[in-house]
């Protein structure tokens, strides 16, 4: 079987040409979308990310404010940036670049975001929100996901679906998207007994653990669909994913590379939360 490739450099593509229209008519409305980028502290990846983050909003025509902070800063430091960033009537998108260095209080800086200016979808409200499946931001990984899914013809509903890995970021919310779309999900764990087992019996694999090659080829169902979350640097340098991309995609009927799947999808989710958040700031869009 060959596996179809589901790519996330084309699919992004497409919806950050779809963002870039409805920012360009927020500015002839005369209103520019603006997204608030807070780094705190010298994280390699996070410093990668954030720089990917900026450079496609201002190619998008989204405004960006910067705010890099020392790895020093205290949680009372980052909520007071964080109160005047909700209170700036110029920023509609407040996006703070997780992990923050251990001793900021990740939570209660999650918490102190307003919610309609939390365009990661991570305030609790939000989260809550996607729980009962009325969802104000869909989280971007896992929209990005779902994005992706869909661009294999199968259903989702009906199918087994595994999450592996339970961040918040990513496991959880997935598997309630997963949920929405009427599959049947189990969630795997450092503690799952059986991960051969339960990978084998999935027709859909949600691999979010961070770890490389985590998942072997050889456990996936022939006809699996297989999205990949997992960006894991090598000794040598190179990327990789969760999942042994060779083995997995020799069985599976779809997958997603590394680099070039989720990744791209993450941000172009995030930009077009973004311009979702300023539409409804200026009352365009129906919002909660
Ligand atoms: N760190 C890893 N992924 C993400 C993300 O989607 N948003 C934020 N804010 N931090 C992250």
């Amino acid at each position: 079987m060959t596996a179809q490739i589901l790519d996330g450099k084309a699919c992004s593509k497409a919806l950050l040409a779809e963002v870039k229209i409805r920012a360009s008519a927020c500015i002839e409305r005369g209103f520019t979308p603006c997204l608030a980028v807070v780094l705190v502290g010298e994280d390699p990846a996070s410093r990668v990310y954030v720089r990917s983050k900026t450079r496609r909003a201002k190619r998008c025509g989204i405004a960006t404010q910067d705010h890099h902070l020392p790895a020093t800063t205290t949680t009372e430091e980052l909520l007071a940036l964080v109160h005047q960033l909700n209170t700036d009537t110029e920023v509609d998108g407040i996006l703070v670049q997780l992990p923050l260095p251990a001793g900021v209080d990740t939570d209660a800086v999650l918490l102190a975001i307003d919610p309609q200016k939390d365009v990661d979808g991570f305030h609790p409200q939000n989260l809550g929100r996607l729980v009962i499946g009325r969802p104000r931001f869909v989280p971007c990984t896992p929209q990005g996901c779902m994005r992706l899914l869909a661009l294999h013809p199968e259903p989702i509903a009906g199918k087994r679906a595994l999450v592996v890995g339970r961040s918040t970021i990513v496991g959880k919310p997935v598997a309630q998207l997963l949920l929405q779309a009427n599959a049947t999900v189990t969630m795997a764990h450092s503690r799952t007994r059986d991960l051969p087992a339960e990978v084998a019996n999935a027709d859909i694999i949600i691999a979010a653990v961070g770890r490389p090659n985590f998942i072997l080829g050889e456990w996936v169902k022939p006809g699996a669909v297989v999205i990949d979350v997992g960006i894991n640097r090598l000794p040598d340098g190179t990327l990789t994913g969760d999942v042994e991309f060779a083995g997995a995609a020799a069985k599976a009927a779809a997958i997603t590379p590394v680099p070039g799947g989720v990744g791209p999808m993450t941000i172009a989710c995030l930009l077009d939360n973004c311009v979702l958040a300023a539409r409804r700031r200026a009352g365009l869009e129906v919002g909660e």
